[in-house]
C-alpha cells in the first residue's frame, strides 16, 4: 500500500529538517512496557514554513496510509500500532521525532454496569465521571427529559447509515417563546473516537438545566438563549468504538459497489463554501464542484483515484454521509442561529473559520476571534488549562468540507467555532475519564464567555 518508499521519504524529510531542532511541547513520558501495543510519533514540523513542512508529512501520512491523530502548528502526530505498514515509512533518523507509548489497557474501554444516574444534581452525580456507550446516552436524555419537561425537548432528527434514530435535545427555558431567543448549536463527536466531545456536549446539556445555585450551572443563559445539541453525530461510528475499535473515527457507511471499505470522514463532508480545498496544492482552483481527487493529490498521482479505505476519506459528494445530511437538514429549519460550536479532540484550541483557506478572512473575522480570545480566557479561568485561538486553517492545515466552513458560511451562523478539547497528546483520544468534569466545568464557562459576549454585540 505506501506508495513511498523508505528511502524517498529521507530524501523529502532532510530537505524540510534540516536543522531542525526540536522540544517536545510536553514531556511524553512512558517507559517502555509489555503492555504497549501502540505508538503516539510526535514528528516536529518547522512552524516557519509550516504550510510546506505540513503537506509534505501528511502527503506522506496519507500515501502510507497512517492514522493522523493531530496536526498542530509545530508538530504533527501520527498513530502506529505495533503491526503498521505506515511505521518504518517514519522512523528516519533525519526526521526529528519523539515516541510516546500508549498503554494498550487504554485501548479498552471500560465497560461499567448498566445504571440509572441521579440527574437532579450536578455536581453531586457520578455520571460525568464515566465514559457512555449509545445506549447510557439515550438514556440521559430520556431522564433529563422527565426531569425538566418543561425545559428539555428530544427530537428525532432522521436515521444514520445503519439505521439508528438520530436526535437532538432542545434546551430552552420554554418553548412557547423561542422565537425571541437566540439559537446556540453544539455537536459532539463527528469523529467517533473523540469521546471527550459527546462526554463535554452531556456535560453542558446538564449543566443548563442545573439549579442556579450549583457551581458551572448555565440557567441563567437561558434567559437569552435556546440551545440545540447533538450529543451523538456519528452514532454508528461512537457505537463501534465501543464495540469493536476504539479508534474508529469515520461514519459506518458502506462506500462502493463491493462494500470492501467502510465510512467516510464525516468532517470533510459538508458542503464547500467557496473554493475547492485542497490539503496539497499551491493554489486552490475555484470553483464549487466535489471533487474529492483534487483534495488528496499525493495519492492521485500515485496511485489513481481517491482510495476508498483510506483513513481520510472524504465521499464522493458533500452530504452523502446521512448522518451529515440530517444534521444540515435539521439545522435549517432553526430559528435566530447565531452560535455553533463543534465539539472536538484534541489539542486544546478555539478555531474561527475557515478551514478551507488560510487566506481568506471571514468578513466577520475580528469580532470571531475576539469571541474565541475571550473563550480562551475564560477556559484558563477554570482550571488554569491554556488554549490557542486562531482560525482553523492556520491552527491546523488547510482542508475542506468542514463543518465549520458550512455552519459560518452556508448556514449564516456568525459565530462558529472548533473547540478542540484536552489535552495536547499524552492521551490524545484516549483522555482518562476522571478528566470529563474538569473539561465540561471549563467549556461551560468558555460557552458562558462566548454568550455573553455574543449578546453584547446585538449581532
Ligand atoms: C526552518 O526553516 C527556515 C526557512 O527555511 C530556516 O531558516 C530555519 O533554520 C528552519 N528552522 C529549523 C529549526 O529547522
Ligand atoms: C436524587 O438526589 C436528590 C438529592 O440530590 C434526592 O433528593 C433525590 O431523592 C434523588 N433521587 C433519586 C431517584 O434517588
Ligand atoms: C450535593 O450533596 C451535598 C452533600 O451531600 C448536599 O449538601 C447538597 O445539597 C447536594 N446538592 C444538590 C444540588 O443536591
Amino acid at each position: 500500500m505506501p506508495s513511498m518508499t523508505a528511502s524517498s521519504l529521507v530524501l523529502l524529510y532532510a530537505a524540510v529538517f534540516a536543522s531542525a531542532s526540536y522540544v517536545p511541547q510536553e514531556v511524553l513520558s512512558a517507559s517502555p512496557s509489555q503492555d504497549s501495543s501502540a505508538v503516539l510519533r510526535r514528528v516536529a514540523v518547522n512552524s516557519t514554513r509550516h504550510e510546506r513542512s505540513t503537506r509534505v508529512i501528511l502527503d506522506a501520512a496519507q500515501a502510507a496510509d497512517v492514522d493522523i491523530w493531530h496536526v498542530a502548528h509545530d508538530y504533527i502526530d501520527l498513530y502506529m500500532p505495533s503491526e503498521s505498514r505506515g511505521a518504518s515509512a517514519f522512523s528516519s533518523h533525519e526526521l526529528e521525532y519523539t515516541d510516546h507509548l500508549l498503554p494498550s489497557s487504554l485501548l479498552h474501554p471500560h465497560k461499567h454496569p448498566f445504571s440509572l444516574w441521579n440527574l437532579s444534581s450536578l455536581s453531586n452525580t457520578t455520571f460525568h465521571e464515566v465514559y457512555h456507550p449509545l445506549g447510557d446516552i439515550e438514556t440521559f436524555a430520556s431522564q433529563l427529559l422527565e426531569l425538566y419537561p418543561r425545559n428539555v425537548r428530544v427530537v428525532p432528527i432522521g436515521h444514520s447509515a445503519e439505521n439508528r434514530e438520530m436526535f437532538a435535545l432542545e434546551i430552552a427555558k420554554d418553548f412557547g417563546s423561542i422565537r425571541k431567543k437566540t439559537g446556540f448549536v453544539i455537536t459532539g463527536a463527528q469523529h467517533a473516537r473523540e469521546w471527550i466531545a459527546t462526554s463535554t456536549a452531556m456535560f453542558i446539556a446538564h449543566a443548563l438545566l442545573a439549579d442556579q445555585s450549583e457551581s458551572y450551572s448555565m440557567a441563567p443563559l437561558l434567559n437569552s438563549y435556546v440551545f440545540y445539541l447533538v450529543l451523538v453525530p456519528n452514532p454508528d461510528g461512537y457505537a463501534y468504538t465501543w464495540e469493536t475499535d476504539r479508534l474508529w473515527y469515520k461514519n459506518r457507511q458502506i462506500i462502493g459497489p463491493n462494500e470492501r471499505c467502510i465510512g467516510l470522514d464525516m468532517n470533510r463532508n459538508w458542503v464547500r463554501t467557496t473554493a475547492t480545498i485542497l490539503l496539497s496544492t499551491p493554489t486552490p482552483p475555484q470553483g464549487h464542484k466535489w471533487k474529492p481527487d483534487a483534495q488528496f493529490p499525493a495519492l492521485k498521482k500515485n496511485k489513481g483515484p481517491v482510495d476508498p479505505c483510506s483513513y481520510w476519506y472524504p465521499g464522493h459528494r458533500a452530504f452523502e454521509s446521512p448522518e451529515v445530511n440530517n444534521i444540515a437538514n435539521y439545522i435549517t429549519t432553526l430559528p435566530n442561529l447565531r452560535a455553533y460550536i463543534d465539539l472536538r479532540s484534541y489539542g486544546q484550541m478555539i478555531s474561527a473559520p475557515f478551514s478551507h483557506s488560510c487566506k481568506k478572512v471571514p468578513k466577520d473575522a475580528e469580532d470571531q476571534i475576539e469571541a474565541a480570545l475571550g473563550a480562551a480566557a475564560a477556559i484558563k479561568a477554570a482550571h488554569g488549562v491554556a488554549f490557542t485561538a486562531g482560525s482553523l486553517c492556520q491552527l491546523t492545515y488547510r482542508a475542506g468540507g468542514n463543518v465549520v466552513d458550512y455552519m459560518y458560511a452556508k448556514a449564516g451562523i456568525k459565530y462558529s467555532f472548533a473547540v478542540h478539547l484536552r489535552d495536547t497528546g499524552t492521551y490524545g483520544f484516549l483522555l482518562p475519564a476522571e478528566w470529563i468534569r474538569p473539561v465540561g466545568e471549563e467549556t461551560a464557562n468558555m460557552i458562558k464567555s462566548l454568550a455573553s459576549f455574543i449578546v453584547k454585540q446585538k449581532f
